[in-house]
């Protein structure tokens, strides 16, 4: 089949076979292997890329689902001035160790503080109860999605 996607805002197009995963035609087709593939049975969440905006699993997601639509992965989050807040916070609260799980983590909290800037504990915890990490024990992870919470809404009242 051939599909036309729209990943990080530039359309991509390619001949696929219709059972072929959208993680494959990420890394595979495209090249973009920031997107980790770590369990291939939706458990682990290191490929996690958003689909119209919302986080989704890319091993459990067909490409041919993402015909017509916009992907971005965790290259196309980079906001072309700098790190954006939630890959900020995991630096300064060391939210990796070997950073397998860091990409499918940031855009999940990239995609929680879009619709909830200012969650707590509690839902952060939710939001990344996908997402899987051998490492750290999660409470740093936690302190990083924090970190982005605050500082983003401090950079919007300065910006405001
Ligand atoms: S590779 Fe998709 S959830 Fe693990
Ligand atoms: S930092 Fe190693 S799996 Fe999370």
């Amino acid at each position: 089949m051939h599909i036309q996607v729209n990943v990080n805002g530039e359309m991509r197009e390619a001949d696929v076979e219709p059972r072929l995963l959208l993680v494959h035609f990420i890394r595979d087709y495209l090249g973009l292997t920031g997107t980790h593939w770590g369990c291939d049975t939706s458990n682990c969440g290191a490929c996690t890329v958003h689909l119209d905006g919302e986080p989704v699993k890319s091993c459990t997601i067909l490409a041919v689902r993402a015909d017509g639509h916009e992907v971005t992965t965790i290259e196309g989050i980079w906001s072309g001035t700098g790190l954006t807040p939630v890959q900020e916070g995991f630096h300064e609260e060391h939210g990796l160790q070997c950073g397998f799980c860091t990409p499918g983590m940031i855009m999940t909290a990239t995609a929680l503080l879009e619709r909830n800037p200012d969650p707590t504990e509690e839902e952060i915890r939710a939001a990344i109860s996908g997402n899987l990490c051998r490492c750290t024990g999660y409470e740093n992870i936690i302190r990083a999605v924090r970190w982005a919470a605050d500082h983003r809404t401090a950079r919007e009242e300065v910006s405001a």
